[in-house]
């Protein structure tokens, strides 16, 4: 148990301010880029080409401008809302957090410490019931079950699992009465409405803040001082204001930059990157090539190096740091002859797979799967068995030996 369980609310609060002002976030607007890299500066020809794909950016008040390969954005950021501004705009609200898995934990303490009043909704005695009182929620103070905090809230923000926000619509739908704001991390819900019958009421603004990343990622990158970029959305704008109030709160639980979407292109992006190159896709072609391997004699050790190890440990961050053609320069002549040659045949091959899944997505068919499996009575015990399996897969089996051959390895859990 953390120490901050054992803390009265007070001190938590105080506690939640004085870390607001050490852990206020500096803004670092460094934008990706900015620097020629050592590889390409030996160049002067792609260095010319470089410095010609310097973004270039204007700005009023903590929106920016930036030109995305051609295409005009508006970003919003944090720096327009310092935290005594956020403190002042949101004076008059609480903010009632239903839900405490990945992304209430992330949000809910970067809020609190961003000085804001937050109170958490979840079923009592729950695991999220423990957990939130692990992180220094007080029970009948800033912890009460849902329906209770739902009443107390001004701006619900509805983080319960996707299918559980379809099973509890219609308990907590009439407590979000007029003048309340609903919040959003996911398009899901009213998006397919349809499916999901989440339908919100016409008198609240309805909004989104969809941050890129998993609900630790959020609170790492805020306490680190840095920021997750996070998409914001207005499904519904009944005070003109919804979509300030998107951004201050985008701000408020903790992101750096905002990218201004649609509910729909929120949904359909995310489901779409999650099953393909995030997710399904890397999975699927990891496990392919590392079968080509095996059945042409490799020992799992060279194939699970040659698939996964170089994959993760040597390349991709490259592309992470300065892109895919930096990551290409950094390898060799040979390595780069054949990835050019190959990489159109397997744009070619994987093309339909990916105009097919997006399909699946926009036509729903992705978030019914999604909420029959999700909604199941022993989806826990259903997960975890398809993930043992992934687990017990021989890839999976053979880097296991190889990350323990890590210099830096600590024995897995
Ligand atoms: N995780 C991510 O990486 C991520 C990123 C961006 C956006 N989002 C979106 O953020 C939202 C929250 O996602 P999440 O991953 O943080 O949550 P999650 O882990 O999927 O959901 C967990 C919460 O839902 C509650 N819950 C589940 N079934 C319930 C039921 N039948 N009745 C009442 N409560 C129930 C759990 O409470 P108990 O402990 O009591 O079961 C827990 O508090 C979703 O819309 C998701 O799409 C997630």
């Amino acid at each position: 148990m953390s120490s901050l369980a054992t803390r009265s609310a007070q001190a938590v609060r105080q506690a939640s301010r004085r870390s607001t002002r050490s852990a206020t976030p500096r803004l670092v607007a460094q934008p990706a880029g900015t620097k020629a890299y050592s590889l390409l500066a030996r160049s002067a020809v792609l260095s010319a080409n470089s410095a010609s794909r310097q973004p270039s950016v204007t700005g009023v008040r903590g929106v920016k401008t930036l030109d995305f390969a051609g295409t005009k954005e508006d970003v919003y950021e944090r720096s327009d809302w310092p935290v005594a501004k956020l403190q002042e705009y949101f004076k008059n609200d609480t903010l009632a957090l239903i839900g405490y898995g990945s992304q209430g934990h992330g949000q809910g303490l970067n809020a609190r410490d961003n000085g804001l009043n937050v109170i958490v909704g979840v079923r009592k005695d729950g695991e999220s019931w423990k957990q939130a009182m692990e992180d220094g929620w007080v029970p009948g103070e800033t912890l009460f079950p849902i329906e209770e905090a739902i009443k107390k809230g001004t701006i619900i923000m509805n983080l319960l699992s996707d299918a559980a926000q379809s099973q509890t619509w219609p308990q907590l739908a009439p407590l979000i009465t007029k003048g309340k704001t609903l919040y959003f991390s996911h398009g899901f819900s009213v998006v397919f409405k349809e499916d999901t019958k989440v339908i919100p009421p016409k008198d609240v603004d309805v909004i989104l803040v969809a941050p890129k990343g998993s609900g630790r990622t959020v609170r790492t990158l805020f306490k680190e001082g840095r920021g997750i970029n996070s998409s914001i959305a207005v499904w519904q704008d009944v005070t003109g204001k919804a979509k300030e109030k998107a951004v201050a709160l985008g701000v408020g639980v903790g992101s750096g930059y905002l990218y201004e979407t649609t509910f729909e292109k929120e949904v359909y992006s995310d489901l779409y990157g999650e099953r393909g190159v995030l997710m399904g896709g890397i999975q699927g072609m990891f496990l392919a090539q590392y079968k080509v391997l095996r059945a042409n004699g490799h020992s799992p050790s060279e194939a699970f190096n040659e698939t996964v190890e170089e994959a993760t440990q040597s390349l991709f961050p490259l592309i992470g740091q300065k892109g895919m053609d930096y990551m290409y320069n950094a390898c060799s002549t040979t390595a780069r002859r054949g990835a050019l040659d190959w990489a159109p045949i397997f744009e070619k091959a994987n093309l339909p797979v990916f105009e097919k899944l997006y399909e699946s997505v926009k036509n729903g068919t992705e978030t019914r799967k999604s909420l029959e499996f999700n909604g199941r009575k022993t989806y826990r015990e259903d997960l975890a068995k398809e993930l043992k399996e992934i687990d017990d897969q021989e890839i999976w089996r053979a880097g296991k030996t190889v990350r323990s051959l890590r210099p830096d390895y600590k024995p897995e859990a």
